[in-house]
């Protein structure tokens, strides 16, 4: 089979499909590309949930593959079955906070199920290049911290502070090195802060949405100043789209949505929708805020440039942050069942671990 599979369909391996981000990529491409089949492969950690896709469920051209990044035997038997023709690498230990107090299944599912990954694309890959792309979905975490002026360009010397972002530096590296040594196609994208529905509630904003909702303190690191750049979550699959089908082997592109916000000011921005939504009086939520003592190497401030992807494939995010953040407190509020089954078990113990005894 040179190309396509048996269905005469190209098939595309999207690891942590399952998760928040995966999950908006692998509707995007199982619905608007019928001929590609997409093959979800996902572990399902506490941060993957299936019922992020169960409207797929029997679609023709997606299959779930339950399964590990890191475990050899069964990429490579992927590779193999369903003959892979590209990847779109988005699984990942993502939390920064759980990276601080258990770094190794960082550096195991990052780094190491990334090289097992490359490793498989390289063996199942090796006659031929021709029509193949690793593509590395990378965070701009990895650039470190800037003061209060500059951007992250896609020049931007790697400065990572964190395991979370070490361990994706180390990896970004890697699918790098895999190019320039073996010739394995890749791209690499390096994205900012993503929000909207399917987010596990450990991150800020459904964090703070779910606690506002349950009147719960709303915890807030440091003195809130650190700043971060918002990007909606379906601009951020539609530029992984766009970079999947048109960007440069062996390039990289930044990705953000010029979006810079304080977190106190996110916070009380999100306090105040929510409000407005839940009838309360202006200034209820926000009595919630609490300041606890700030995150270890809590860098200051990230933000991107994102002139390279709009000069050169026409990107541009489509939602104000205002917008995305009405529709993303909408979904949390219209899905509650979502989220009392994914905050149930692991997430009490880790937020009582992380939050209570501080
Ligand atoms: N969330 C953001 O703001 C952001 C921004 C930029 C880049 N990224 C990157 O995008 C990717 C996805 O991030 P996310 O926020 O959706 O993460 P997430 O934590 O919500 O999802 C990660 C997914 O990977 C799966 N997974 C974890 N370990 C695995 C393993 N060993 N084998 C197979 N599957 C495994 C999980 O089950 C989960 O479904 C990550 O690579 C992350 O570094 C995230």
């Amino acid at each position: 089979m040179s190309g396509q599979n048996m269905n005469n369909k190209v098939s595309i391996l999207i690891t942590g499909g399952a998760g928040f981000i995966g999950s908006h990529v692998v509707r995007r491409f199982v619905q608007k590309y019928a001929q590609y089949t997409i093959i979800n492969l996902d572990k399902l950690t506490y941060a993957g949930n299936l019922e992020n896709l169960s409207d797929l469920q029997g679609s023709p051209n997606y299959r779930f593959v339950k399964g590990d990044i890191c475990d050899e035997a069964l990429v490579e038997n992927l590779f193999h079955t369903h003959d892979i023709h590209k990847v779109i690498h988005l699984a990942a230990e993502s939390h920064v906070d759980r990276s601080i107090s258990n770094p190794m299944e960082f550096i195991r599912t990052n780094i190491v199920g990334t090289v097992v990954l490359l490793n498989a694309a390289r063996n199942a890959w090796k006659n031929s290049f021709a029509d193949r792309l690793f593509y590395h979905i990378s965070t701009d975490e990895v650039y470190g911290s800037l003061g209060e002026t500059g951007l992250f360009t896609e020049d931007t010397s790697y400065d990572p502070h964190s395991p979370y972002s070490a361990s994706k530096a180390s990896s970004d590296h890697l699918v790098r090195a895999y190019h320039d040594t073996y010739g394995i196609p890749v791209v690499v994208s390096n994205c900012s802060n993503n929000y909207g529905p399917n987010q596990f509630p450990e991150k800020l904003i459904p964090l703070a949405i779910h606690n506002i909702l349950n009147n719960r303190p709303v915890p807030v690191y440091g003195s809130g100043e650190n700043v971060r750049d918002w990007l909606y979550v379906e601009d951020h699959a539609a530029a992984i789209d766009l970079v999947f089908h048109a960007g440069k082997v062996a390039e990289t592109y930044n990705i953000g949505g010029h979006n810079e916000w304080k977190n106190i000011d996110l916070i009380r921005m999100l306090c105040s929708v929510m409000d407005r939504k839940l009838n309360r009086q202006e200034g209820e939520s926000a009595k919630l805020i609490t300041f606890v003592k700030d995150r270890a190497g809590h860098d200051l401030r990230y933000a991107i440039d994102a002139g390279k992807i709009e000069r050169e494939l026409g990107w541009t995010p489509s939602l104000q942050f205002e917008e995305g953040l009405e529709r993303t407190v909408d979904w949390y509020l219209n899905n509650s069942e979502w989220i009392r089954s994914v905050t149930s078990g692991e997430y009490t113990e880790y937020y009582s671990k992380q939050y209570e005894h501080r």
